[in-house]
């Protein structure tokens, strides 16, 4: 790859920035002063900028605390999007929701470049769970319970996987869900059978990794590789 690409996506700059850090003499390959954009790096090759070694990230992958009337896309004319919520931080990237969330869901939704792990982590073959907590209308009953570990199957036909339903709070109200599909407003639809409706829907956690309890609606932050791997389990 060439100095000043690698530059403006490692350092998160533009290419006119990355000419401009070359150019006054701010960057070192290998420990030697390098003013070429055009430089081609090896793998081996340890860039610098004012002394500090950068380090290469193939893909990046965010949590964010998603708050409600959020859209979970890229663009959106109308609404903000999750990735608006992102800023200007990273210029060079090509982000986007790897599952989505409804405009009035809250809670936890990954921002990546992966496309890859995107497409692993919502196969349905892949059993990654998404767990959530959901505040109904109505309480939770015990045919609901057994509706959910069967398989639903929805108003329009489809024959849902088994899911997992419990109650969190004694009056029946809030309850617990975890599924390993993403069927287009799936928990709403699976309790719209039984009649009840959903007043409020939280994600809290994607595969093994859990909503950090520190991020307030609306803020995000980068995962470590520790914390992709236990969304994958
Ligand atoms: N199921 C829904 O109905 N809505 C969501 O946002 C997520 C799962």
């Amino acid at each position: 790859m060439r100095l000043d690409k690698y530059l403006a996506e490692t350092a998160q700059c533009t290419r006119s920035e990355a000419k401009t850090l070359l150019q006054k003499g701010k960057v070192t390959v290998n420990g030697t002063l390098c003013k070429k954009g055009d430089t081609q790096l090896r793998e081996t090759d340890v860039v610098a900028v004012e002394g500090r070694p950068l380090a290469y990230q193939k893909f990046v992958y965010i949590m964010l605390n998603k708050p409600e009337g959020v859209v979970s896309a890229s663009i959106d004319k109308r609404d903000t999007t999750v990735v608006d919520l992102l800023g200007d931080a990273y210029p060079r990237r090509e982000l986007f929701p790897a599952g989505r969330l409804d405009k009035t869901s809250t809670g936890f939704v990954l921002l990546t470049d992966d496309g890859g792990f995107a497409h692993d982590i919502l196969a349905p073959k892949r059993h990654v769970s998404k767990t959530y907590t959901v505040t109904l209308d109505t309480p939770l009953t015990a045919e609901m319970k057994a509706g959910f570990a069967a398989g639903v199957t929805l108003a329009d036909g489809t024959a849902l996987s088994p899911a997992e339903v419990e109650a969190m709070t004694p009056d029946g109200l809030t309850v617990r869900v975890l599924l390993k599909q993403g069927v287009y407003h799936q928990i709403k639809r699976m309790f719209g059978v039984y009649g009840a409706g959903v007043n409020a829907l939280h994600r809290d956690a994607i595969g093994g990794l859990a909503l950090d309890a520190a991020l307030a609606p609306g803020q995000w932050r980068e995962l470590s590789d520790a914390e992709v791997a236990e969304i994958t389990g």
